[in-house]
């Protein structure tokens, strides 16, 4: 099924549930919501998007499976216990002492069935007195599924779930009531659970403390900065951020620095255009230099290491440090030419009209990236300033011309930029690597609940099954008990119905015994010689009807009459034997008795001939 998926485009379903349903999933990741999407097609034998959709229209109840399934609420008490000793030991304590007086805002986003929000509600219950935890603790807790808020706000769980919460923790805060364990009364109430879409609904604000763990990575790079854009407005200055383990780089946003990289805590960031409060180092004083100085001051610039030129107001090179003439090949006869006709005035960059500029502005001109290849093939990158020299008076006296080097810093500067490309390439795979890696190991965890669930309702039926099966055994040898019991009893009759038999065919008369409506149930050997009939012919037959040589109708009154219970005499009549001859036949006749009331259940016959 999932390759006749491969390839179609999941877009026109999500539009569709973004307008049936308002869930908006467009921000997720697709290749794990297209796995989910998919296992709940394989369940409902949909093989494409639009089949799954045109089930959807006519199967409601089926938006509530997919949603269950697309927002998976993997979630457990002291999930990742280190980041919660962590936490408990230097977060906790540090925003209760920095909140002084003032109330505690915790923002825990993606919250699921409420596992993790109480485990944060009994962090900082330890570290409040118990007076303060009602009126000064605050924590919102939001999700985008309804069901699981539902479960979080019941706020009851099994004793597999609380395994993880620390025996004190669990005694103090949570109460036993029937077979499920309870958030106790005042941990309760410190928590407001809400729906909220982290997508596309705004931010709480205020916060001290917001987590947001194994959440994010469900979503789209774009939508994973928007949100991470209004997690920071949702921060007081200072406030904490703790992500989950695959959303680490998501912290490592100008917007974010890092308090501890390992439990992936960050503090809100001071935007740039905060700076402004941050101490200011002061300018270093002038050293006060010796009025000596003038040699030691011409040394000082004639081996500094920048080249440097000083150009007079009349346009004069007044000076050339060391570096100045080895760069531009001037010699010490052109200190004292006019600027112009030195080829430095127009490389590396043209100089006069940079001169007249800072002459003009009275300020220094800088010129940025002026590149310049030396004669001998080597290449530059320099930054040149031209910055005018003021007089006593106040009036410009001159320039002075600095050349700075700056090749080997853009150089670096390019290198640094290539790497931090590369890092940057990589940390965003190594990103969404792990994200795919934490969503898969909660999709797989998921499954296994679900596996864990099946197995344990296989488990149940497998029970039953036994129980049946040993009910069925017990019912067979009941059935086998009977069954002997019957055998037992079909020999028995099987020796009556022959010793029955050897009496009626021992017998000389003519035998014949009929039920209460006169039908042949016996006929001996002597009634065949007779009649000429076979038993088999006659059984069931009714003996007013068969087609013998003894005149039946004769004897209709004395059967009557036996029917009843009397002993009619014997009735003499004339017949015809098998062979048509005739004979005279004397027939008695006898009731077969039948019980208390004295009715019969049937009549013997007895048939004596004489020829
Ligand atoms: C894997 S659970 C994480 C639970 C908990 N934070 C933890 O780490 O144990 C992800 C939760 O994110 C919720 N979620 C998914 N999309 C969301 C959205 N757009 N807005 C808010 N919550 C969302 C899901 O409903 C689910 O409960």
């Amino acid at each position: 099924m999932a390759s006749s998926t491969r390839g179609e485009d999941l877009e026109p379903l999500l539009e569709f549930l973004k307008t049936a349903r308002g869930l908006d999933f467009t921000g997720y990741k697709r290749p794990s919501l297209q796995r989910r999407v998919e296992k709940r097609m394989q369940a409902v034998r949909a093989d494409s998007y639009d089949v799954y959709r045109t089930y959807l229209e006519s199967h409601p109840d089926e938006f509530v499976e997919l949603f269950n399934t697309i927002l998976i609420n993997v979630t457990a008490f002291f999930r990742d216990p280190p980041v919660w000793d962590y936490l408990r030991r230097e977060i906790v304590p540090q925003i209760v002492a920095e909140a002084e007086a003032d109330s505690i805002r915790v923002w825990t986003t993606g919250c699921a069935s409420g596992e993790e929000t109480y485990s944060l509600a009994m962090c900082f219950a330890e570290a409040l007195p118990e007076s303060e935890l009602g009126s000064r603790l605050k924590i919102y807790a939001t999700d985008i599924d309804e069901d699981a808020l539902a479960e979080a706000r019941h706020g009851a769980y099994t004793d597999d779930q609380v395994e993880a919460v620390p025996t004190d923790l669990r005694e103090r805060y949570l109460e036993r009531l029937d077979q499920r364990w309870t958030v106790a009364g005042p941990l309760r109430r410190a928590v407001i659970f809400g729906r909220h879409d982290v997508v596309h609904d705004p931010p709480i604000s205020r916060i001290d403390l917001l987590t947001s763990r194994n959440t994010l990575m469900y979503f789209t790079p774009d939508a994973q900065r928007r949100i991470i854009a209004n997690f920071h407005f949702a921060l007081q200055p200072g406030g904490y951020l703790l992500l989950g383990k695959a959303e680490m780089m998501l912290g490592r946003s100008p917007l974010f620095a890092p308090v501890e990289l390992k439990h992936r805590v960050f503090r809100k960031a001071l935007r740039t255009d905060d700076w402004s409060h941050v101490p200011r180092v002061r300018p270093a004083s002038q050293a006060a230099a010796a009025e000596d100085g003038w040699s030691i001051r011409d040394a000082g610039f004639e081996t500094g290491p920048v080249a440097q030129l000083i150009v007079d107001g009349d346009g004069n090179l007044s000076l050339a440090n060391l570096q100045a003439r080895t760069l531009f090949n001037l010699a010490y006869r052109d200190v004292g030419r006019p600027l112009k006709d030195l080829e430095v005035s127009f490389k590396p960059v043209e100089l006069r009209s940079q001169i007249e500029k800072a002459y003009g502005e009275r300020h220094a001109v800088a010129l940025r990236d002026v590149e310049w290849t030396q004669s001998n093939g080597q290449g530059h990158v320099m930054d040149v300033q031209v910055a005018p020299l003021f007089g006593d008076g106040g009036a410009v006296v001159g320039v002075g011309i600095s050349f700075i080097d700056m090749t080997r810093h853009k150089r670096l500067q390019e290198a640094v930029e290539h790497s931090k490309r590369d890092v940057e390439a990589a940390y965003a795979e190594l990103q969404s690597t792990s994200e795919e890696l934490e969503t898969t190991n909660e999709e797989l965890q998921s499954t296994n609940e679900e596996l864990e669930t099946t197995n344990e309702e296989l488990q149940s039926s497998n029970e039953e099954l036994e129980t049946m099966n040993e009910e069925l055994q017990s019912t067979n040898e009941e059935l086998q008990t009977i069954n002997d019991e019957l055998n037992q009893r079909t020999d028995d009759l099987n020796q009556s119905s022959s010793f029955l038999e050897s009496i009626l065919s021992s017998l000389n008369d003519g035998v014949v015994v009929l039920d209460d409506e006169l039908r042949v149930r016996a006929w001996n050997e002597r009634a065949r010689d007779l009649w000429g009939l076979l038993p088999q012919e006659v059984h069931g037959r009714h003996f007013m009807n068969l087609d013998i040589g003894l005149p039946v109708d004769r004897l209709r009154a004395s059967l009557r009459g036996a029917l009843a219970g009397d002993s009619p005499a014997a009735v003499v009549v004339e017949a015809k034997d098998r062979r048509g001859r005739a004979i005279s036949c004397r027939v008695r006749i006898a009731p077969v008795s039948a019980g208390a009331e004295g009715a019969s259940r049937g009549v013997i016959l007895f048939m004596e001939t004489s020829p």
